[in-house]
């Protein structure tokens, strides 16, 4: 490890052994470094292995050089230096520099002298005019497209990354519907979930609440009192987890998914008003939806400008009057 190359090599190695790790693992949301902790381990050996080579390399030339005879030996160290002198990377590095050597700064020393305080006159380093000259480039490009043929903005942006986020969200609900609880569960008006929900009540609940929901070993489903609350999430929640204990209505999660008891809850729901055959008397409280509108109340607004006030003790002209 004599050189900065062999550090170079080392390190740009184990990096690319990381990414391609990473890269093959697809460990999801997190890293797979996080996941499998014996990555670290394999990352550890393979660091290891890259110095072990580099050492032998360079073991091996040295032992190799002594063992040539001199004039070779001169030859190696010629062909190294001017191998050294074409690296691409040097030279390079070098031009975006363009620094003058220490010896070369004559030719460039201003006139003027303060106090033994002189000037060079340097160029303005490549590598920094370069970026202004893509700065530059970047800034025209950015005008016409922004400003003159009126790209979008972030507003739009943003709304157009809204939509495509709600699209998304709509497609992951089609899929995962069975993810709604009583706390998310909203009430199906949909004819084909309410006709799924009356399948799934004829299935199942006839036998206690009856086809029409009038009610009979179970309580009428139909009218405005509820023993257990109404509302989309009291009967989601009902449904979900039974009745009062000994009352005969189970908890109907383990037989049902909860889509299903959605769409049974909402037909539920859709039973609202209709006069069964032969209804079981109101049993509970009447349930008042606490989200429903509240009725607008007509308040009767006086007209202030055809109220007459009388002033006794002055004397009444007659524009006032007329007024
Ligand atoms: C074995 C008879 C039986 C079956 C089957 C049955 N229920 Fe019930 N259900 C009852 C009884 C009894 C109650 C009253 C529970 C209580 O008083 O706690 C009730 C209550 C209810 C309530 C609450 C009513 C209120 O006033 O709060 C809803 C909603 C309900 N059932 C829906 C269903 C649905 C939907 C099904 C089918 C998936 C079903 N029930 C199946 C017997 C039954």
């Amino acid at each position: 490890m004599k050189t900065t190359a062999s550090y170079i090599r080392v390190i740009v190695l184990t990096v690319l052994a990381f990414f391609l790790m990473e890269f093959i693992t697809e460990p999801g949301e997190t890293w797979a470094i996080v996941k499998y902790p014996v990555i670290w381990a394999v990352l550890g050996l393979i660091f290891l292995f890259s110095i072990a080579v580099e050492v032998i390399s360079e073991t091996l030339q040295s032992i190799l050089f002594r063992g040539l005879n001199e004039e070779a030996q001169e030859r190696f160290i010629a062909s190294e230096a001017l191998r050294k002198e074409n690296n691409w990377f040097k030279k390079t590095y070098k031009k975006l520099l363009a620094k003058k050597p220490i010896e070369k700064e004559s030719e460039i020393v201003l006139d003027h002298n303060y106090d033994g305080i002189r000037e060079l006159d340097n160029v303005l380093p490549p590598w920094w005019i370069y970026m202004f000259y893509a700065s530059i480039v970047f800034a025209v490009v950015y005008m016409v497209r922004y400003h003159v043929f009126d790209g979008i903005d972030q507003e739009e942006e943003y709304e157009i990354a809204v939509a495509e986020a709600q699209i998304q969200i709509e497609e992951y609900k089609k899929t995962a519907k069975d993810l709604i609880d009583v706390n998310t569960v909203e009430i199906l008006t949909g004819k084909e979930d309410v006709a799924a929900g009356k399948t799934i009540f004829e299935a199942n609940c006839i036998a206690c609440h009856k086809v029409d929901g009038g009610g009979g070993i179970g309580p009428n489903l139909t009218d405005d009192y509820w023993i257990l609350g109404g509302g989309i999430k009291n009967v989601f929640n009902t449904v979900s987890e039974g009745g009062r204990d000994g009352k005969g209505m189970v908890a109907w999660k383990t037989d049902l998914k909860p889509s299903e008891m959605a769409q049974v809850s909402s037909y539920v729901l859709s039973l609202h008003g209709i006069t069964p055959a032969d209804p079981k008397e109101p049993e509970g409280d009447l349930w008042i939806d606490p989200n429903a509108p509240v009725e607008e109340v007509e308040v009767k607004q006086i007209d202030s400008s055809k109220i007459q006030i009388k002033m006794e003790d002055q004397p009444v002209t007659e524009d006032v009057v007329e007024k």
